[in-house]
């Protein structure tokens, strides 16, 4: 069985989609991004010479998705190392950039640690800073590896799960390259399904208000020639009523030592229909997103947003790349843009970044070292404790 699926997760690549890649410039080393604000109208690269870019890349999501926001992290320590920034100041600006997705902390402090240890040992500045690019180069190859492994471990399990073998299977924010040194999560396992031929449809939730759905799910899987639908969050509802959901994917950005979920807002209201039509609810995360820290999902910080974000539409070039934007666009430029408006002015708005589904609604979590169904804090630590001996 393993050999059928590495075969097909091993299938070309459609070009250019690089989510962040360090480069080397005459005027100093730079971390580049595709901006994810303009996507898809453009493929367009952030350059960020120093953390404060980065950190402000991180907050108005140009770079976002757990896996993805420990990497930026760790290479924005690098990058504060190389340019002989203050190591210990930078991580911890860079940390504070976003609460709720724990893989963002661990890049930097792995990162920051590579650094203490070198000094330690007697490197001078140059030395230590190689030694924490080198950390940050590690961190992105195991990402790119464990999601290989996710993929691989959540097709058995959809397999397993729904024996039919075509699958129609319904996703909620972006889980994909755009989150990930490899092909990502949640949609790693449907386009591991779409390639091995037993993906039906995969259901694109348009994810309100910022559309990570629409505007970057939607894209990766035009990309990759995935038969998809888009559907408002709301509609989710009738299309669980109309049978025509088999199983539901999503991603994380902290999983609690009990096995709570933080995801995009948005996922717990779909576990809740899930057990409702008896559809598996699955989420597929890498070791890296539990955190021993975070006993349960009570002491799981949300990331509340700025209301505009809901008050208003994104801004038009995000959508639909009507509008020419000067270049070079400072990324406060991008997230300040004005949208339509959807409400009188001065409503207050609710606008949590993401809710916490509880392990009962949660079929199963599918990481790097294998699934772990039904979800027990004893089953999440021994998928972890595998991870950590390596
Ligand atoms: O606010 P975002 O776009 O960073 O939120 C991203 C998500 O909620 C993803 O579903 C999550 O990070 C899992 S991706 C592996």
């Amino acid at each position: 069985m393993a050999d059928q699926y590495v075969q097909t997760l091993d299938g070309e690549q459609p070009p250019g989609l690089d989510s962040l890649r360090w480069d080397e410039l005459p005027e100093g080393p730079v971390l580049v991004l595709l901006d994810q604000r303009r996507l898809p109208a453009e493929e367009a690269e952030l350059v960020c010479t120093d953390v404060p870019a980065l950190v402000e890349a991180i907050r108005t999501l140009a770079v976002r998705g757990a896996p993805l926001l420990g990497i930026a992290g760790a290479y924005g320590v690098a990058l504060a190392a190389a340019r002989g920034y203050d190591v210990a100041e930078a991580a911890s600006l860079l940390e504070a950039a976003r609460p709720t997705a724990v893989n963002l902390g661990y890049g930097v402090r792995r990162a920051a640690g590579a650094y203490e240890t070198a000094a330690g040992r007697g490197a001078d500045t140059e030395q230590a800073a190689a030694a924490v690019l080198a950390e940050a180069r590690q961190l992105h190859r195991e990402d790119a590896e464990a999601s290989k492994r996710m993929a691989w471990h959540g097709l058995a399990l959809l397999d397993e799960l729904l024996p039919g073998g075509s699958h129609r299977v319904l996703t909620h924010c972006n889980t994909g390259r755009l989150v990930s040194g490899g092909e990502g999560t949640a949609f790693a396992v449907a386009l591991a399904a779409h390639r091995a031929g037993r993906l039906r449809r995969l259901w694109v939730d348009e994810t309100r208000p910022l559309l990570q759905g629409a505007r970057l799910t939607a894209y990766e899987a035009a990309r990759n020639g995935m038969a998809y639908t888009l559907l408002t969050d709301n509609a989710a509802g009738s299309l669980f009523a109309a049978g025509e959901v088999d199983a539901v994917l999503v991603g994380a950005d902290r999983i609690a030592v009990d096995g709570s979920v933080a995801n995009k807002v948005g996922s717990y209201p779909l576990a809740v229909l899930a057990r409702y039509h008896h559809v598996p609810f699955i989420v597929v995360a890498p070791t890296t997103t539990v955190d021993p820290a975070t006993p349960d999902g009570a002491s799981i910080e949300v990331e509340q947003r700025p209301g505009q974000e809901v008050t208003e539409l994104p801004a038009p070039e995000m959508v639909t790349g009507v509008t020419a934007l000067p270049e070079p666009r400072s990324s406060e430029a991008a997230s300040g843009a004005p949208g339509a408006p959807v409400a009188p002015v001065g409503t207050q708005a609710y606008n949590p970044a993401f809710d916490v589904t509880p392990p009962e609604l949660v079929t199963a979590i599918v990481t790097e070292e294998g699934a772990v169904s039904p979800v027990t804090g004893a089953g999440i630590a021994e998928l972890c404790s595998r991870s950590r001996q390596v």
